[in-house]
């Protein structure tokens, strides 16, 4: 592999990564507090023909215009890749690749935390505590809900969709899902398929959204479907912020329509809404799906394969474009 290669990394990845791209490429690392617009991008990337991006980084027609004309991959350390003008790439020749599989569990993990936290209102409990206002037990406080027995409904049975349900059958939850198209037996794994968003919400008592962001999907949970579901449901997003219309969640949070909320992604990252910071009903985490030591080295040494096969004239194991 091209030692004379230049491969521009924006963001530090976990050693093992950085250890294996410096064997075998020159490296630019990048700064975890960059902002990386088109401009200092195109800079970032100079000589390079590779290079390493985040979901952080906003590779519009813009920027990838801005990239010089030597890089033949964009390689997204992520499973999404909607923050790719994959249209500006093809019609630059670059390639596009993702990480999608490796960071299944971590994620479904987080999912199931957040429902868990938001169900049982954990957040509330945490700050009480943090706060020393704690009266000690009393057998009405902090009531939550049981997920046992209740009705888990998810938007987007791919992989992590999937590894959810398969994680809330655990825990004694049926599982519902919407889909583009139906699952066969073997994959749906016991989840219910229902043909339709509506049919779907209106059966949730907890909703876990697991869509890509695209026109198609962007603020699906709006006032309109969050009437749908029933009063009390609680709504879980590992996805993406863009599917949520924040207006109409706060609203619902605010009056209770609504007993609870987990978000760990959010419109705009990571300037959140701000009202989101006042709501107790609602458990706010910073982006960590696939936060674990173990997630995170497997999505580097991913797109660094993804790398390797494109400077070797191979196709990549996880083409996008
Ligand atoms: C981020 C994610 O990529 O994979 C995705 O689509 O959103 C996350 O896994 C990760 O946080 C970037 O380091």
């Amino acid at each position: 592999m091209g030692i004379e290669q230049l491969v521009a990394v924006t963001r530090r990845l976990p050693r093992a990564c950085e250890d294996r791209l410096a064997a075998h490429y020159q490296v630019r690392w990048g700064d975890d507090d960059v902002d990386y617009t088109p401009e200092v991008i195109g800079r970032f990337a100079e000589n390079a023909t590779a290079i390493l991006v985040t979901p952080s980084e906003r590779m519009d027609a813009a920027a990838i215009g801005a990239l010089p004309g030597a890089v033949r991959v964009i390689a997204s350390n992520s499973v999404g890749f909607e923050h790719i003008d994959l249209a500006a790439a093809r019609s630059r020749g670059m390639r596009v690749t993702h990480t999608p599989g490796v960071l299944t569990d971590a994620t479904a993990d987080l999912a199931l935390l957040l429902i868990l936290a938001a169900t049982r209102r954990a957040g509330e409990g945490e700050r009480m505590v943090r706060d020393d206002r704690w009266q000690g037990i009393r057998p009405t406080a902090f009531l939550g809900s049981q997920i046992t027995g209740k009705r888990l409904g998810i938007v987007g049975m791919g992989r992590i969709g999937a590894a959810v349900a398969r994680r809330a059958q655990a825990f004694g939850m049926s599982v519902l899902y919407h889909n583009r198209t139906a699952l066969a037996a073997a994959d749906a794994g016991g989840a219910t398929y229902v043909p339709t968003l509506q049919g779907l919400l209106s059966q949730a008592d907890v909703l876990s959204l697991h869509c890509p962001l695209t026109e198609a999907t962007q603020g699906m949970l709006n006032a309109e479907a969050i009437a749908a579901l029933p009063k009390d449901a609680v709504v879980v997003n590992t996805a993406r912020g863009g599917l949520v219309d924040d207006e109409a969640l706060i609203a619902a949070l605010r009056s209770g329509r609504l007993a609870a909320a987990g978000l760990d992604v959010y419109a705009n990252e990571p300037r959140i809404d701000p009202r989101y910071r006042d709501l107790e009903n609602i458990v706010l985490l910073p982006h960590i799906g696939s936060a674990t030591l173990e997630t995170r080295t497997a999505m580097g040494m991913l797109a660094i394969d993804n790398i390797a096969a494109v400077l070797s004239g191979q196709e990549p194991p996880n083409a996008v474009v």
